[in-house]
């Protein structure tokens, strides 16, 4: 066993004992890299926890340190066309590039001046002629936005993208958000190209793998690493937090329960209780109450006709809060959270 934990309690950042996601990860990896790229937009979207942000970044830096790729990091919440600019034109590969093509950015504050050639005025036309020149020369551009919203910042950058896109300019870009937040998004009237971007949904990590992993950093027997790993049900932010704690306390995982609850709550499931309206609410409440899985059994519960019924199973199933185990059956797709249902007042 290693001295330091090797499990973070950290959102964001990817953690010392990553379990692999390969096969997603690596579909957006290779058709970028591809001759003709199926898609040059993707989404990724899942609960708070499931990993969103480790994936993109995981994604990113295989692009990073390549000769051809540049890759943006952009912040949703502001000017994403400045931003975009400004990055692009302080890159140190591209700053001679720039300066050979003689695109000059002095007006705007982004670069040297430039003799015999006029300053550009607009940052879009700024931004427009530094992509065209960088599609010449062969390079590509992967932008990649965290946590997006349907907010002014965000739509107008994705309206200026797809115009990119129609321009042909070798630039893609990989956003991620909550389901909610990208479902508006892309039903935004001047997002359609949004509709048929590929969303990828994160599913539970591999309970094999997980299992693997607490035997190896815990020293665990291979039923307790099992137990474990069914315990997170493949839950991300899960396998961190019981991982965590059973290395820091050198306790087995059954005596760490209560405080494997407290973090799940703490840090996650109160915002995303907070976050569900009142019918979504009432359908968890009556998965609650009843210990059967079938559908009709929950219907009657909470005594909700089908068709309202199909509506609320589908938005909670794209959240990532509820899974189909079977034809006509749901569960929990969050570990504990019944448990942690059953302890909210409203
Ligand atoms: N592939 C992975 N293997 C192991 N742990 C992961 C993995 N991806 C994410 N995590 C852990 O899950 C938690 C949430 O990850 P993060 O990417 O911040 O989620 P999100 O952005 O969806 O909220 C973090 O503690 C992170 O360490
Ligand atoms: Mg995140």
């Amino acid at each position: 066993m290693s001295q330091n934990n090797p499990f973070s309690l950290s959102f964001g950042k990817k953690p010392q004992s990553t379990i692999n996601r390969a096969t997603n990860e690596s579909e957006i990896i290779d058709n970028f890299q591809s001759e003709n790229p199926a898609y040059q937009v993707c989404m990724i979207t899942g609960v708070r926890g499931s990993g969103k942000t480790v994936s993109m970044t995981t994604i990113a830096n295989r692009f990073k340190n390549r000769d051809n790729w540049i890759v943006v990091d952009l912040n949703p919440e502001v000017d994403m066309i400045h931003a975009l600019a400004v990055e692009l034109s302080n890159h140190s590969m591209l700053i001679q590039i720039f300066k050979d093509a003689k695109i000059n950015l002095s007006f705007l504050g982004l670069g040297v001046e430039l003799k015999g050639t006029p300053p550009i005025t607009d940052i879009s036309v700024a931004l427009d002629r530094m992509l065209e020149h960088l599609t010449k020369i062969n390079k590509k551009i992967l932008v990649t936005i965290d946590e997006v919203s349907n907010n002014k910042s965000v739509r107008t950058f994705t309206s200026q993208f797809q115009i990119y896109m129609r321009k042909n300019y070798s630039v893609f870009l990989i956003m991620t958000g909550l389901y909610g937040r990208i479902f508006e998004l892309q039903n935004d009237k001047t997002h359609t190209f949004l509709y048929r971007a590929p969303k990828l949904e994160l599913k539970p990590l591999n309970l094999g793998l997980i299992a693997e992993s607490y035997k190896r950093y815990l020293g665990v027997t291979n039923d307790e690493a099992n137990e474990m790993a069914k315990l997170t049900l493949g839950y991300p932010f899960a396998y961190q937090v019981l991982g965590y704690l059973c290395f820091e306390k050198k306790m087995s995982y059954t005596d760490v329960i209560p405080e494997f609850d407290f973090y799940l709550e703490e840090l996650v499931y109160e915002k995303i209780w907070s976050e569900i309206s009142t019918k979504d609410k009432s359908v968890l409440r009556g998965m609650c109450n009843t210990e059967n899985t079938k559908v009709e059994a929950i219907r009657s519960a909470i005594d909700m006709d089908s068709n309202n019924f199909t509506v609320y199973r589908k938005r909670l199933l794209k959240k990532g809060l509820i899974r189909d185990i079977e034809y006509g059956h749901l569960t929990f797709a969050l570990p504990r959270f019944k448990e942690f249902i059953q302890r909210q007042i409203f």
